[in-house]
């Protein structure tokens, strides 16, 4: 075994695959992940990205902080998704529900009754634990399953007949495995001082539950008629038995899911608009799958992912999640393969009939249950997909200075909506005292505005380096014109172009260039 950095490199007895920060997967592209996730993950604690949590007590539980410019990042892609589902939509409303709930909820959706379990299996000499499917996935003798096992299946039914857990070893030193075992995701916790049954409750493993049991409620206090949706974003809970690739997996992470509620036959769909100049009269709940399935690969799309790294996956039928009547997923192309970013689930009339049993409140609209077309994203996996996608490295650098020349250059090229600073304020120099109070003085008049940093160290072309690296889209300098011409120069990251822009004129001019 030998280590480099925080990755750790084991040669087990079957195969060659590494392992750390959670990363599992083969021999042939794993120094390209590593070096590529190994930087990502480096770039984001270096600049405020992204801690590991609890770090100074040496972590906990595969979890992360979002730091300064995480938090930005994530709330501009919480706020497109917002502005994306909310505004101007005539018939979706948000909700904000509580994270803790009556553990009937989670009884009704089937989260403890049902298949909301992975199968887990562990070595018995390292006493490591495994979900089942990593194992079997790893050495490829079934076909690819589902980050989830869903209802009902279990290791008998893996489609391959000549299964044996036997045939499978521990994938980190080797050793025998246990016999598969169902272990339940929910995260168990106790409300009040007594900490019994009847205080026991969940934190949320999906954000969705709160949207059905307030269907009620949304319904009468909105006056909404069908199709409708309820888009929400919040934090959910999973037990994740093997958390990792960095904050692709977590047992904290936040949704952003939005439910639109259809008849379930198309003849008494009466609509309106889910786009106020769409008219969809007499849409089947699959017309909308489809609808909300390409909308929200769009999504991904304008805000600058490529189209080469995002697809659609068809979830098959033995792999569907217990509600689902039909599932796609939109996949984007991690550097550890692709993998599901947001799903799109036609969940039937599962929800809303199961809670009126429960709940004995009849949640039927005119004579049915509704049916649900669910798109369910994760604020966490999207956020880590678009910092990859935007991470690029120049050998050399794009300036032509022998400083740059001599240095790999960093451009997170994020699209100017999710760039979490959006303006750099820099002095061409810092020891010259009018320079920097002039610099300042502009700082000021953008600050409110705009999230700006100043930022007076360093030579000016290593202080453009710094903002590319953030993904900042614009730099503005004050040189020695500015003190005579009342402008400075305007820098864009991505062409790196400059042009002299008038100071009372920018907050005008970056205003419209961070809306293009
Ligand atoms: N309400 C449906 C639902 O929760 P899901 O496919 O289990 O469906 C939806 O989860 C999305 O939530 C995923 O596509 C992913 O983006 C995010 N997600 C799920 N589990 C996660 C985890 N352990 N860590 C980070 N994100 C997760």
């Amino acid at each position: 075994m030998f280590h480099i950095s925080c990755f750790m490199f084991h040669v087990s007895c079957f195969t060659f695959y590494v392992s750390g920060w959670g990363f599992t997967f083969h021999a042939s592209r794993f120094m390209i992940m590593v070096d590529l996730m190994q930087k990502i993950v480096s770039l984001c604690k270096r600049r405020g990205f992204i801690f590991p949590n609890s770090e100074i007590y040496g972590g906990f539980g595969s979890g992360y902080d979002f730091g300064p410019l995480g938090v930005e990042l994530k709330n501009n892609i919480k706020q497109a998704w917002h502005s994306e589902m909310l505004t101007g939509k005539d018939n979706m409303v948000g909700l904000d529900s509580a994270i803790l709930m009556s553990s009937k909820v989670w009884q009704a959706s089937g989260h403890l009754t049902a298949g909301f379990a992975d199968e887990l299996v562990e070595c018995k000499k390292c006493h490591k634990r495994f979900r089942l499917d990593e194992i079997v996935n790893f050495k490829s003798q079934v076909p690819r399953m589902r980050s989830r096992l869903p209802v009902g299946l279990h290791s008998k039914q893996i489609p391959n007949s000549k299964f044996k857990i036997q045939n499978f070893k521990c994938p980190d030193c080797g050793g025998e495995l246990t016999k598969p075992r169902k272990f339940n995701l929910m995260m168990k916790t106790f409300v009040g001082p007594v900490e019994d049954e009847a205080s026991a409750t969940y934190l949320r493993a999906e954000t969705c539950q709160g949207i059905y049991v307030n269907f009620e409620n949304i319904i009468n206090s909105m006056r909404l008629k069908l199709p409708f949706g309820v888009a929400q974003i919040g934090k959910a809970f999973r037990n994740e038995i093997t958390p990792g690739n960095f904050i692709y997996r977590t047992r904290e992470f936040e949704q952003m899911e939005m439910q639109w509620f259809c008849s379930p036959s198309a003849s008494r769909t009466t609509l309106i608009n889910a786009d106020s100049n769409a008219d969809k009269r007499g849409w089947t709940p699959d017309d909308w799958f489809d609808y909300w399935k390409n909308k929200r690969m769009d999504w991904y799309l304008k805000l600058g992912i490529r189209k080469e790294n995002l697809r659609f996956r068809e979830v098959p039928e033995k792999e569907l999640a217990h509600y689902a009547k039909r599932a796609v997923d939109i996949e984007y192309k991690f550097p550890f393969g692709w993998k599901e970013i947001e799903g799109i689930h036609n969940r039937g009339d599962w929800d809303l009939s199961n809670h009126s049993k429960y709940s004995n409140q009849d949640l039927k609209y005119e004579g049915s249950y509704p049916y649900i077309i669910e798109t369910s994203g994760g604020a966490d996996r999207s956020l880590l997909a678009f910092l990859v996608d935007a991470y690029q490295e120049i050998k050399g650098g794009r300036t032509k200075t022998t400083e740059a020349k001599k240095e790999v250059e960093v451009l997170l090229k994020l699209h100017r909506k999710l760039a979490p600073v959006k303006v750099a304020l820099l002095p061409l120099v810092k020891n010259k005292p009018e320079l920097v109070k002039k610099a300042k003085e502009v700082y000021k008049l953008l600050k409110p505005h705009f999230l700006t940093q100043y930022d007076e160290v360093d030579s000016i072309g290593r202080r453009y380096r710094r903002m590319d690296e953030v993904g900042c889209p614009f730099a503005i300098t004050v040189d020695f014109e500015t003190l005579k011409q009342e402008d400075v120069t305007l820098r864009d990251r991505d062409t790196m172009l400059q042009k002299r822009v008038k100071i009372k004129d920018l907050p005008k001019v970056l205003e419209k260039k961070l809306k293009e």
